[in-house]
Protein backbone atom coordinates (compact mmCIF):
# COMPACT_ATOMS: atom_id res chain seq x y z
CA UNK A 1 0.00 0.00 0.00
CA UNK A 2 1.51 3.51 -0.67
CA UNK A 3 0.50 6.37 1.27
CA UNK A 4 2.31 5.13 4.26
CA UNK A 5 4.94 7.93 4.30
CA UNK A 6 4.25 11.61 5.59
CA UNK A 7 7.52 14.36 5.39
CA UNK A 8 10.34 15.69 3.43
CA UNK A 9 13.34 16.15 5.19
CA UNK A 10 11.94 14.30 8.63
CA UNK A 11 9.86 11.05 7.53
CA UNK A 12 7.35 8.79 9.46
CA UNK A 13 6.05 5.38 8.01
CA UNK A 14 3.78 3.82 9.97
CA UNK A 15 2.84 0.70 9.36
CA UNK A 16 0.61 -2.34 10.48
CA UNK A 17 -2.97 -3.67 11.42
CA UNK A 18 -5.21 -3.13 13.94
CA UNK A 19 -5.56 -6.85 14.75
CA UNK A 20 -2.00 -7.83 13.36
CA UNK A 21 0.88 -8.78 15.42
CA UNK A 22 1.90 -4.94 16.14
CA UNK A 23 1.90 -1.58 14.77
CA UNK A 24 4.63 0.77 14.55
CA UNK A 25 6.72 3.21 12.86
CA UNK A 26 9.92 4.11 11.40
CA UNK A 27 11.07 8.01 11.72
CA UNK A 28 14.29 8.37 9.43
CA UNK A 29 15.64 12.59 9.34
CA UNK A 30 15.83 13.09 12.63
CA UNK A 31 19.03 15.22 13.81
CA UNK A 32 21.73 12.95 15.82
CA UNK A 33 22.01 13.89 19.51
CA UNK A 34 18.44 14.75 20.73
CA UNK A 35 17.60 12.86 23.73
CA UNK A 36 15.09 10.39 23.30
CA UNK A 37 14.08 7.44 25.80
CA UNK A 38 10.67 5.26 25.60
CA UNK A 39 9.27 6.96 28.52
CA UNK A 40 9.26 9.84 26.01
CA UNK A 41 7.40 8.42 23.43
CA UNK A 42 4.77 6.37 26.00
CA UNK A 43 3.55 9.88 27.71
CA UNK A 44 2.38 10.47 24.17
CA UNK A 45 1.18 6.86 23.65
CA UNK A 46 -0.99 6.68 26.91
CA UNK A 47 -3.26 10.20 25.75
CA UNK A 48 -4.53 7.63 22.83
CA UNK A 49 -4.60 4.51 24.70
CA UNK A 50 -8.31 2.67 24.45
CA UNK A 51 -10.20 1.43 27.53
CA UNK A 52 -9.62 4.59 30.23
CA UNK A 53 -12.97 6.13 30.54
CA UNK A 54 -16.27 5.22 29.67
CA UNK A 55 -15.80 7.20 26.86
CA UNK A 56 -13.42 5.56 24.95
CA UNK A 57 -13.60 1.87 23.64
CA UNK A 58 -13.22 -0.68 26.53
CA UNK A 59 -10.44 -2.69 24.45
CA UNK A 60 -8.00 -2.97 26.80
CA UNK A 61 -4.13 -2.40 25.09
CA UNK A 62 -1.38 -1.55 27.32
CA UNK A 63 0.29 0.30 24.33
CA UNK A 64 4.01 -0.50 25.59
CA UNK A 65 6.28 1.45 23.02
CA UNK A 66 9.30 -0.57 22.24
CA UNK A 67 12.28 1.52 20.42
CA UNK A 68 14.28 -0.74 17.94
CA UNK A 69 16.88 1.28 16.52
CA UNK A 70 17.76 4.96 15.95
CA UNK A 71 18.97 5.32 19.74
CA UNK A 72 22.23 4.83 21.75
CA UNK A 73 22.84 5.46 24.86
CA UNK A 74 19.97 7.85 25.02
CA UNK A 75 20.15 9.94 22.24
CA UNK A 76 19.33 9.52 18.53
CA UNK A 77 22.28 9.21 16.49
CA UNK A 78 20.86 10.30 13.33
CA UNK A 79 19.61 6.87 11.91
CA UNK A 80 16.00 5.59 11.65
CA UNK A 81 14.10 5.38 15.22
CA UNK A 82 11.69 2.09 14.56
CA UNK A 83 9.33 2.05 17.54
CA UNK A 84 6.81 -1.08 17.82
CA UNK A 85 3.49 -1.66 19.87
CA UNK A 86 2.25 -4.82 20.16
CA UNK A 87 -1.30 -5.19 19.91
CA UNK A 88 -2.70 -7.87 23.11
CA UNK A 89 -6.35 -7.62 23.18
CA UNK A 90 -7.03 -8.15 19.57
CA UNK A 91 -10.61 -10.12 19.77
CA UNK A 92 -11.10 -10.42 16.11
CA UNK A 93 -13.54 -13.00 16.07
CA UNK A 94 -16.01 -10.14 16.99
CA UNK A 95 -15.93 -8.61 13.55
CA UNK A 96 -16.52 -12.43 11.97
CA UNK A 97 -20.16 -11.21 11.28
CA UNK A 98 -18.98 -8.55 9.37
CA UNK A 99 -16.71 -9.99 7.12
CA UNK A 100 -18.68 -10.45 4.11
CA UNK A 101 -20.99 -6.99 4.89
CA UNK A 102 -19.64 -3.13 4.19
CA UNK A 103 -20.42 -1.30 7.58
CA UNK A 104 -21.80 2.24 7.17
CA UNK A 105 -19.43 5.29 7.53
CA UNK A 106 -16.69 2.71 7.46
CA UNK A 107 -13.65 2.16 4.72
CA UNK A 108 -14.67 -1.47 4.11
CA UNK A 109 -16.66 -1.11 1.13
CA UNK A 110 -13.64 1.52 -0.72
CA UNK A 111 -11.09 -0.55 0.51
CA UNK A 112 -12.51 -3.85 -1.10
CA UNK A 113 -13.10 -1.92 -4.16
CA UNK A 114 -10.14 -0.73 -4.14
CA UNK A 115 -7.67 -3.98 -3.31
CA UNK A 116 -10.68 -6.54 -3.98
CA UNK A 117 -8.85 -7.94 -0.36
CA UNK A 118 -10.46 -6.47 2.40
CA UNK A 119 -9.37 -6.93 6.42
CA UNK A 120 -12.11 -7.42 7.98
CA UNK A 121 -10.83 -7.15 11.54
CA UNK A 122 -11.47 -4.24 13.00
CA UNK A 123 -11.00 -2.09 10.00
CA UNK A 124 -6.99 -3.30 9.31
CA UNK A 125 -5.04 -0.26 8.11
CA UNK A 126 -8.05 2.19 8.15
CA UNK A 127 -8.64 1.49 12.11
CA UNK A 128 -8.17 4.18 14.68
CA UNK A 129 -5.17 1.84 15.85
CA UNK A 130 -3.33 3.25 13.31
CA UNK A 131 -2.32 6.32 14.20
CA UNK A 132 -0.64 4.67 17.25
CA UNK A 133 2.18 5.30 14.69
CA UNK A 134 1.99 8.76 14.16
CA UNK A 135 2.01 9.59 18.11
CA UNK A 136 5.06 7.87 18.39
CA UNK A 137 6.56 9.92 15.29
CA UNK A 138 4.62 12.75 16.93
CA UNK A 139 6.58 12.56 20.62
CA UNK A 140 9.95 12.65 19.07
CA UNK A 141 9.15 15.88 16.68
CA UNK A 142 7.87 17.36 19.71
CA UNK A 143 11.14 16.66 21.68
CA UNK A 144 12.98 18.37 18.53
CA UNK A 145 11.02 20.91 18.56
CA UNK A 146 10.85 21.72 22.24
CA UNK A 147 15.14 22.61 21.44
CA UNK A 148 14.04 24.99 19.15
CA UNK A 149 11.29 26.86 21.46
CA UNK A 150 8.72 25.82 19.64
CA UNK A 151 5.23 24.01 21.73
CA UNK A 152 2.61 22.34 20.20
CA UNK A 153 -0.81 21.71 22.10
CA UNK A 154 -4.32 20.04 21.00
CA UNK A 155 -7.78 19.97 23.20
CA UNK A 156 -11.31 19.32 22.72
CA UNK A 157 -12.77 22.42 21.76
CA UNK A 158 -16.34 20.78 20.92
CA UNK A 159 -18.25 17.72 21.66
CA UNK A 160 -21.68 17.72 19.51
CA UNK A 161 -23.16 21.06 20.73
CA UNK A 162 -21.34 21.70 23.80
CA UNK A 163 -18.29 24.17 22.95
CA UNK A 164 -15.70 25.41 25.60
CA UNK A 165 -16.18 29.13 26.85
CA UNK A 166 -13.21 31.23 26.27
CA UNK A 167 -14.02 32.94 29.25
CA UNK A 168 -13.71 29.70 31.66
CA UNK A 169 -11.02 28.77 29.43
CA UNK A 170 -8.61 26.77 31.44
CA UNK A 171 -5.24 24.57 29.80
CA UNK A 172 -4.85 22.57 33.24
CA UNK A 173 -8.59 20.88 32.76
CA UNK A 174 -7.51 19.80 29.32
CA UNK A 175 -5.11 17.37 31.14
CA UNK A 176 -7.43 17.08 33.80
CA UNK A 177 -10.75 15.94 32.18
CA UNK A 178 -11.58 12.73 30.60
CA UNK A 179 -12.59 14.64 27.38
CA UNK A 180 -9.86 16.32 27.27
CA UNK A 181 -11.82 19.68 27.62
CA UNK A 182 -9.98 23.33 29.00
CA UNK A 183 -13.50 23.73 30.48
CA UNK A 184 -14.96 22.07 33.77
CA UNK A 185 -18.44 23.23 32.92
CA UNK A 186 -18.00 22.16 29.16
CA UNK A 187 -17.00 18.82 30.24
CA UNK A 188 -19.52 17.95 32.64
CA UNK A 189 -22.37 19.17 30.21
CA UNK A 190 -20.32 17.18 26.92
CA UNK A 191 -20.26 14.06 29.65
CA UNK A 192 -23.82 14.30 29.93
CA UNK A 193 -24.85 14.71 26.42
CA UNK A 194 -22.54 11.30 26.23
CA UNK A 195 -24.43 9.42 27.95
CA UNK A 196 -27.99 10.17 26.32
CA UNK A 197 -26.61 9.06 23.15
CA UNK A 198 -24.93 6.25 24.52
CA UNK A 199 -27.89 5.02 25.80
CA UNK A 200 -29.65 5.34 22.57
CA UNK A 201 -26.95 3.26 20.96
CA UNK A 202 -25.46 6.31 19.01
CA UNK A 203 -22.38 8.68 19.22
CA UNK A 204 -20.76 12.10 18.77
CA UNK A 205 -18.79 14.35 16.56
CA UNK A 206 -16.34 17.15 17.64
CA UNK A 207 -13.82 19.67 17.16
CA UNK A 208 -10.17 19.41 18.46
CA UNK A 209 -7.88 22.70 18.28
CA UNK A 210 -4.49 22.77 18.61
CA UNK A 211 -1.92 25.74 18.82
CA UNK A 212 1.67 25.63 18.00
CA UNK A 213 3.57 28.58 19.63
CA UNK A 214 7.38 29.93 19.37
CA UNK A 215 7.48 29.51 15.35
CA UNK A 216 9.20 31.76 14.09
CA UNK A 217 8.39 33.58 11.00
CA UNK A 218 9.24 32.15 7.16
CA UNK A 219 8.20 28.41 7.80
CA UNK A 220 6.55 26.94 4.84
CA UNK A 221 8.00 26.44 1.10
CA UNK A 222 5.70 28.45 -1.42
CA UNK A 223 4.02 27.34 -3.31
CA UNK A 224 2.59 23.95 -3.24
CA UNK A 225 4.36 22.73 0.42
CA UNK A 226 2.55 26.50 2.00
CA UNK A 227 2.48 25.69 5.76
CA UNK A 228 -1.03 25.79 5.87
CA UNK A 229 -1.32 23.27 2.72
CA UNK A 230 1.14 20.86 4.58
CA UNK A 231 -0.88 20.75 7.94
CA UNK A 232 -4.11 20.74 6.24
CA UNK A 233 -2.61 17.48 4.50
CA UNK A 234 -1.79 16.24 7.48
CA UNK A 235 -4.62 16.41 9.81
CA UNK A 236 -7.13 15.62 7.17
CA UNK A 237 -5.26 12.34 7.00
CA UNK A 238 -6.36 11.08 10.22
CA UNK A 239 -9.63 8.75 10.04
CA UNK A 240 -13.34 10.97 10.78
CA UNK A 241 -11.63 14.37 9.93
CA UNK A 242 -13.90 15.95 7.81
CA UNK A 243 -12.46 19.47 7.81
CA UNK A 244 -9.55 21.55 8.79
CA UNK A 245 -9.79 25.12 9.17
CA UNK A 246 -6.57 27.81 10.06
CA UNK A 247 -7.40 30.94 11.96
CA UNK A 248 -11.01 32.29 11.64
CA UNK A 249 -11.12 29.23 8.50
CA UNK A 250 -14.62 29.15 7.32
CA UNK A 251 -15.97 32.76 9.24
CA UNK A 252 -13.46 34.49 7.67
CA UNK A 253 -15.51 33.75 4.46
CA UNK A 254 -18.35 36.35 6.42
CA UNK A 255 -16.48 38.56 7.16
CA UNK A 256 -14.83 42.00 5.92
CA UNK A 257 -11.58 43.00 4.67
CA UNK A 258 -11.44 45.80 7.47
CA UNK A 259 -12.33 43.27 10.14
CA UNK A 260 -10.37 40.25 8.92
CA UNK A 261 -6.94 41.88 8.22
CA UNK A 262 -4.65 42.00 11.04
CA UNK A 263 -2.55 45.19 11.45
CA UNK A 264 1.01 44.92 11.38
CA UNK A 265 2.41 46.65 14.75
CA UNK A 266 5.62 47.78 15.32
CA UNK A 267 7.38 47.58 19.18
CA UNK A 268 6.46 45.39 21.81
CA UNK A 269 2.59 43.89 22.43
CA UNK A 270 3.43 45.82 25.50
CA UNK A 271 3.59 48.54 24.35
CA UNK A 272 1.46 48.44 21.90
CA UNK A 273 -1.47 47.66 24.25
CA UNK A 274 -4.40 50.10 24.15
CA UNK A 275 -3.91 50.23 20.77
CA UNK A 276 -3.69 46.31 20.21
CA UNK A 277 -6.62 45.44 22.30
CA UNK A 278 -8.80 47.91 20.88
CA UNK A 279 -8.51 45.81 17.52
CA UNK A 280 -9.21 42.73 19.72
CA UNK A 281 -6.47 41.66 21.52
CA UNK A 282 -2.54 41.86 21.23
CA UNK A 283 -1.03 38.97 18.50
CA UNK A 284 2.16 36.79 19.28
CA UNK A 285 5.52 38.72 18.66
CA UNK A 286 7.86 37.45 15.41
CA UNK A 287 10.83 35.90 17.92
CA UNK A 288 13.44 34.21 16.24
CA UNK A 289 12.81 35.61 13.17
CA UNK A 290 14.62 38.40 14.31
CA UNK A 291 17.47 36.51 14.71
CA UNK A 292 17.84 35.82 10.34
CA UNK A 293 17.62 39.65 10.06
CA UNK A 294 20.61 42.19 8.86
CA UNK A 295 22.45 43.70 11.49
CA UNK A 296 21.22 47.25 11.09
CA UNK A 297 17.64 46.16 11.35
CA UNK A 298 17.62 43.36 14.06
CA UNK A 299 16.41 45.73 16.86
CA UNK A 300 13.45 47.51 14.69
CA UNK A 301 12.07 44.08 13.38
CA UNK A 302 12.12 42.30 16.83
CA UNK A 303 9.24 43.91 17.47
CA UNK A 304 7.13 43.35 14.51
CA UNK A 305 3.84 41.96 15.43
CA UNK A 306 0.11 41.64 14.28
CA UNK A 307 -2.48 43.19 16.54
CA UNK A 308 -5.01 40.42 15.97
CA UNK A 309 -4.84 36.41 14.65
CA UNK A 310 -7.80 36.30 12.41
CA UNK A 311 -4.91 34.50 10.18
CA UNK A 312 -3.93 31.94 12.42
CA UNK A 313 -0.21 32.53 12.31
CA UNK A 314 -0.20 32.26 8.63
CA UNK A 315 0.74 34.33 5.72
CA UNK A 316 1.29 33.52 1.92
CA UNK A 317 1.41 29.78 3.31
CA UNK A 318 4.36 31.13 6.07
CA UNK A 319 4.12 30.98 9.18
CA UNK A 320 4.24 34.80 10.38
CA UNK A 321 5.47 34.56 13.90
CA UNK A 322 2.06 34.61 15.86
CA UNK A 323 0.57 31.36 16.96
CA UNK A 324 -0.22 29.21 14.57
CA UNK A 325 -4.24 27.94 15.44
CA UNK A 326 -5.63 24.59 13.65
CA UNK A 327 -9.07 23.43 14.26
CA UNK A 328 -10.23 19.70 12.95
CA UNK A 329 -13.64 18.57 12.79
CA UNK A 330 -14.47 14.74 13.65
CA UNK A 331 -17.49 13.18 12.01
CA UNK A 332 -19.35 11.06 15.09
CA UNK A 333 -17.89 7.45 15.27
CA UNK A 334 -19.22 5.22 12.63
CA UNK A 335 -19.69 1.99 14.88
CA UNK A 336 -23.03 2.74 16.35
CA UNK A 337 -24.96 -0.11 18.34
CA UNK A 338 -27.78 0.63 16.71
CA UNK A 339 -29.74 -1.56 13.79
CA UNK A 340 -28.17 -0.25 10.28
CA UNK A 341 -28.98 -0.60 6.92
CA UNK A 342 -26.45 -1.83 4.39
CA UNK A 343 -24.92 -4.14 1.61
CA UNK A 344 -23.29 -7.31 1.21
CA UNK A 345 -20.04 -7.81 -0.86
CA UNK A 346 -22.88 -9.65 -3.82
CA UNK A 347 -24.74 -6.38 -3.30
CA UNK A 348 -27.66 -7.63 -1.75
CA UNK A 349 -30.00 -5.53 1.28
CA UNK A 350 -28.74 -6.74 4.66
CA UNK A 351 -29.35 -5.34 8.20
CA UNK A 352 -26.47 -5.12 10.73
CA UNK A 353 -25.98 -4.91 14.05
CA UNK A 354 -22.51 -3.80 15.11
CA UNK A 355 -20.37 -5.71 17.80
CA UNK A 356 -17.18 -4.92 19.07
CA UNK A 357 -15.76 -2.19 21.31
CA UNK A 358 -16.16 1.65 20.20
CA UNK A 359 -15.40 5.30 21.23
CA UNK A 360 -18.82 7.00 21.60
CA UNK A 361 -17.07 9.60 20.68
CA UNK A 362 -13.15 9.56 19.24
CA UNK A 363 -12.23 12.96 19.86
CA UNK A 364 -10.79 12.58 22.80
CA UNK A 365 -8.18 10.18 21.96
CA UNK A 366 -7.37 11.98 18.88
CA UNK A 367 -6.68 14.96 20.29
CA UNK A 368 -3.17 14.06 21.02
CA UNK A 369 -3.19 12.67 17.30
CA UNK A 370 -3.84 16.31 16.21
CA UNK A 371 -1.02 17.45 17.66
CA UNK A 372 1.53 14.37 16.50
CA UNK A 373 0.78 15.32 12.90
CA UNK A 374 0.92 19.18 13.51
CA UNK A 375 4.18 18.63 16.11
CA UNK A 376 5.59 16.68 13.24
CA UNK A 377 4.84 19.08 10.07
CA UNK A 378 5.85 21.75 11.81
CA UNK A 379 9.57 20.00 12.83
CA UNK A 380 10.18 18.78 9.14
CA UNK A 381 8.78 22.51 7.62
CA UNK A 382 11.65 23.75 9.74
CA UNK A 383 14.19 21.94 8.90
CA UNK A 384 13.47 22.39 5.49
CA UNK A 385 13.26 26.17 5.78
CA UNK A 386 17.01 25.68 6.90
CA UNK A 387 18.51 26.66 3.29
CA UNK A 388 16.25 29.21 2.58
CA UNK A 389 18.70 31.98 2.93
CA UNK A 390 22.65 31.55 1.85
CA UNK A 391 23.68 33.01 5.25
CA UNK A 392 22.09 29.72 7.35
CA UNK A 393 23.94 28.00 5.03
CA UNK A 394 27.39 29.34 5.35
CA UNK A 395 26.52 29.21 9.20
CA UNK A 396 26.65 25.19 8.56
CA UNK A 397 29.52 25.15 5.58
CA UNK A 398 31.91 27.96 6.15
C1 LIG B 1 -8.03 7.78 17.37
C2 LIG B 1 -9.16 7.22 16.54
C3 LIG B 1 -10.00 6.27 17.09
C4 LIG B 1 -11.07 5.75 16.37
N1 LIG B 1 -11.89 4.82 16.95
C5 LIG B 1 -12.97 4.36 16.28
C6 LIG B 1 -13.88 3.44 16.90
O1 LIG B 1 -13.70 3.00 18.04
N2 LIG B 1 -14.94 3.03 16.17
C7 LIG B 1 -15.19 3.47 14.90
O2 LIG B 1 -16.18 3.09 14.30
N3 LIG B 1 -14.35 4.36 14.29
C8 LIG B 1 -13.25 4.81 14.95
N4 LIG B 1 -12.42 5.69 14.33
C9 LIG B 1 -12.77 6.24 12.99
C10 LIG B 1 -12.61 5.30 11.83
O3 LIG B 1 -11.33 4.73 11.82
C11 LIG B 1 -12.88 6.04 10.51
O4 LIG B 1 -14.01 6.85 10.63
C12 LIG B 1 -13.09 5.09 9.37
O5 LIG B 1 -11.90 4.38 9.10
C13 LIG B 1 -13.55 5.75 8.05
O6 LIG B 1 -12.63 6.75 7.63
P1 LIG B 1 -13.10 8.25 7.39
O7 LIG B 1 -14.01 8.60 8.53
O8 LIG B 1 -11.82 9.05 7.40
O9 LIG B 1 -13.80 8.29 6.07
C14 LIG B 1 -11.31 6.21 15.04
C15 LIG B 1 -10.45 7.15 14.48
C16 LIG B 1 -9.39 7.68 15.21
C17 LIG B 1 -8.50 8.72 14.60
Amino acid sequence: MAGSVWGTVLTMTTWGESHGKGLGVTVDGCPAGLLLCEDDIQKYLDRRKPGQSRFTTARQEGDRVEILSGVFEGRTTGTPVSMIVRNTDQRSHDYSAIMDVYRPGHADYTFDEKYGFRDYRGGGRSSGRETIGRVAAGAVAAKLLAELGVSVMAYTRSIGPVTVSEERFDPAQAAGNRLCMPDAEAAAEAERYLDGLMAAGDSAGGIVECVVRGLPAGVGEPVFEKLDARLAHAVMSIGAVKGVEIGDGFAAAGSAGSRNNDSFRGGTPAENADSDASEGGAGGISGNCAKNSPAGELEARKGIHKATNHAGGILGGLSDGDEIVLRAAFKPTPSIARPQQTVNRGGGNVEIEIKGRHDPVIVPRAVVVVEAMCAFTIADMMLLNMSSKLENVKKIYC
